[in-house]
């Protein structure tokens, strides 16, 4: 057989595959969260990033597709350039007053709005608020050893107004700042923003992007866990395979699965068409956690 006439056999299977997925995800919500790690250059748009393409053709295909976003190095650039240092505990950002002031102008300012503008300009639609705006996020102080200052934990998500957006054509995109019952802004790790939120819509997947192809087996390289159960998961976190900003992912998965979400992807936001691969193929990209 000639070659050319192989590759368009093996298109055409392709592209009858995809369009079977295509019709499956059909006005199902995908909630994804897009990692500060992997969003290059302050979200400017860097070579063969395709995430803002895929949103945007996922949404055209008629999925429900939902931006959750982080912007960790980000913040710490701008709170170098104000000269304040960045301190972590356990992973978490230490979040005095002015820091906050400096998250929210940075996340739900720069970063948001910044993403708004890379999906209109890739022909979607999109509507930028923060987890504060019509509730979305309602979040308390976080509780812990150490006072780590205005960093809070969901406690309440009120999905109105991402419904409304995502059944009017735009997709939503999400700063992960919460508010408190005085009103008050609290930083959200993106995370764990985003599992609940994909619990309360009762989402189909959720999709975490982030810099490294997905869950690895140790510390130097290799190949991506494929599959993992909630169970087995959890056992990685307490082996200390799972560390760093990974645990934060894995528990908002684990969180996402205990409400019904059926499956949760850790996924490199770098790998070409990661999304589109994930959604329209069997195979799948990163890691794949299950109930
Ligand atoms: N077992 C593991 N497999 C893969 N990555 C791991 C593992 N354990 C720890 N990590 C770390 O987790 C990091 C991903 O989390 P990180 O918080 O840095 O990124 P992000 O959440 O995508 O971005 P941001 O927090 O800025 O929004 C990886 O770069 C890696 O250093
Ligand atoms: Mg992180």
């Amino acid at each position: 057989m000639a070659v050319e006439t192989r590759a368009a056999i093996d298109l055409g299977a392709s592209l009858a595959q995809a369009l079977r997925y295509v019709n499956a995800w059909k006005s199902k919500t995908v909630v994804v969260k897009y990692g500060g790690s992997v969003m290059t250059s302050g979200v400017g748009r860097a070579d063969g990033d395709t995430v803002i393409d895929d949103l945007v053709l996922l949404k055209g295909a008629g999925v429900d597709p939902v931006l959750v976003h982080g912007g960790g190095p980000e913040i710490t650039r701008m709170l170098e350039r104000l000269g304040k240092a960045s301190r972590f505990i356990d992973g978490l950002r230490v979040t005095d007053e002015e820091t906050m002031e400096v998250v929210e102008m940075v996340l739900a300012g720069r970063t948001n709005k910044q993403l708004v503008s890379l999906i209109t300009a890739a022909g979607g639609a999109a509507v930028g608020i923060s987890g504060k705006d019509g509730k979305v996020f309602v979040a308390r102080k976080l509780d812990g050893p150490e006072d780590l200052g205005q960093v809070g934990e969901v406690e309440s998500v009120d999905t109105t107004v991402v419904r409304l957006l995502s059944t009017h054509g735009f997709v939503p995109v999400i700063a992960s700042i919460g508010i408190g019952q005085d009103g008050e802004s609290l930083n959200l790790n993106a995370d764990h923003a985003a599992g609940a939120l994909a619990a309360a819509l009762g989402a189909s997947k959720f999709i975490l992007l982030t810099d490294v192809p997905g869950i690895l087996p140790g510390a130097v390289g290799g190949q991506p866990i494929s599959t993992l159960r909630a169970e087995e998961a959890r056992h990685l976190i307490n082996d200390g395979v799972v560390s760093q900003g990974m645990i934060p992912k894995v528990e908002a998965c684990l969180a996402a699965l205990a409400s019904g979400v059926p499956t949760a992807h850790i996924v490199g936001g770098r790998e070409p068409h990661a999304l589109l691969v994930e959604l329209f193929t069997e195979e799948g990209v990163g890691t794949m956690i299950t109930p």
